[in-house]
């Protein structure tokens, strides 16, 4: 059976994570990004096997970053991925905020484009640097122009500038295309901006798209990525990731403070690797899952709420709902959580574009986004 149609509800409510305990129980949650799935085993066995020995040290080695390598090759034909060059984190967040402060000074800006995962707007701010805006086209791609010329004002600040991309996009789940980001190359060489890619969703592409990893493209070789097994498998709570840098930002993440490597848990690096290694068949599975999901959830919000105009994802599990023709002000989310009992991702907090929208996660059996669909509309009725 399909990991994403093996829980019912009242299993998922035993569960202690911020999914399922931040509201009341009455309130069916899909606003974070956790799916409600149950582990590949290889993730479980080597996970419970460390906990039986009590091999709950602290982690150390390469192993993370080899299997991150050997899945990039064998998913994406990438062999960009060098050991020595690559960097465990605690998370991905840490990972994007650590080099951000390598290659940028306080004060500079940070290029996102929103509308984007909001934690970016706060992590930036929290590091001391300023998110400037280069919003996403109206057809939720890459605006390439809007993009150019945030980069030339940002180099006109004078400060060193760096571009946080989120590839593929959250809440969009836009995968940007080869093109696209040899585009993005050109001009960030152009105007001196470092690149930093979160791409934390890769693994998640559905059918139909693909995914190409910015490191990948030419011209981006002085740029870093920042990759994670914790979208993909559901681990968000066993913290560990990755920093990898191209070839010519070896000697930047050469400056990174020893102890930035000292965050990642060891049941985070051991399940992560294990997913990575050995969880390809249980990520295809939830994969072609999502897939059928995107197009269940595009059926019900056709029949049940046809004003709503839902971005069909290329990745990710997430789905961006424009729900603006249904005049429940700029934040629906919150209209949805009082009247429907439904808990879904407030599109004003993504940043400029985000008014009127909402975001669901998708990660989850067919009959729970039957049931979010069901409450969203009896909210409008
Ligand atoms: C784009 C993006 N980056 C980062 C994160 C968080 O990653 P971490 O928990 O590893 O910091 C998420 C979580 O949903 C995300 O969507």
């Amino acid at each position: 059976m399909n990991p994403l149609e093996m829980l019912t509800l009242d299993d998922l409510h035993t569960r202690t994570s911020v999914k399922w305990r931040l509201y009341p129980p009455d309130v069916l949650p899909a606003f974070v990004a956790e799916m409600d799935v149950v582990l590949a085993e290889p993730v479980e066995r080597a996970m419970t096997d460390a906990l039986r020995r009590g091999d709950t040290g602290y982690p150390i080695g390469t192993g993370y970053v080899e299997a991150l390598a050997a899945f990039a090759s064998q998913r994406w034909g990438w062999d960009g991925i060098d050991v020595g060059r690559s960097l465990m984190v605690a998370d991905v967040m840490t990972g994007v905020s650590e080099v951000l402060q390598l290659v940028t000074e306080p004060g500079s800006p940070v290029i996102v484009n929103p509308p984007v995962y909001p934690p970016f707007f706060a992590f930036v701010s929290k590091i001391g640097r300023r998110a400037t805006d280069a919003p996403l086209g109206a057809d939720g791609r890459l605006d390439l122009e809007a993009l150019g010329e945030t980069f030339a004002r940002a180099a006109a600040t004078g400060l060193p500038a760096a571009y946080l991309l989120c590839n593929p996009q959250n809440p969009t789940g836009t995968a940007h295309r080869p093109d696209e980001l040899a585009s993005v190359a050109r001009l960030a060489h152009e105007h001196g901006v470092r690149v930093v890619a979160d791409e934390i969703h890769a693994p998640i592409v559905l059918d139909g798209a693909r995914f190409t990893p910015y490191l990948s493209v030419e011209g981006a070789e002085d740029a870093f990525s920042v990759m994670s097994a914790s979208k993909a498998w559901n681990l968000a709570g066993a913290k560990a990731g990755v920093v990898v840098a191209g070839a010519d930002a070896e000697e930047d993440l050469e400056r990174m403070p020893e102890v930035v490597g000292h965050g990642a848990s060891q049941m985070g690096a051991l399940g992560h690797t294990a997913a990575l290694r050995e969880g390809g068949d249980w990520l295809d599975e939830v994969l072609s899952g999502l897939s059928a999901n995107r197009s269940h959830l595009a059926g019900e919000l056709a029949r049940r709420l046809p004003e709503v105009r839902l971005w069909e994802p290329e990745a990710t599990y997430l789905a961006w709902l424009d729900c603006r023709a249904l005049e429940l002000g700029d934040d629906p989310a919150e209209v949805f959580l009082e009247r429907g009992r439904v808990a879904l991702g407030s599109g004003p907090t993504f940043g400029p574009g985000g008014a009127g929208h909402v975001r669901v996660t998708a990660a989850t059996s067919k009959a729970v986004l039957s049931e979010i669909v069901e409450r969203m509309a009896s909210s409008v009725r």
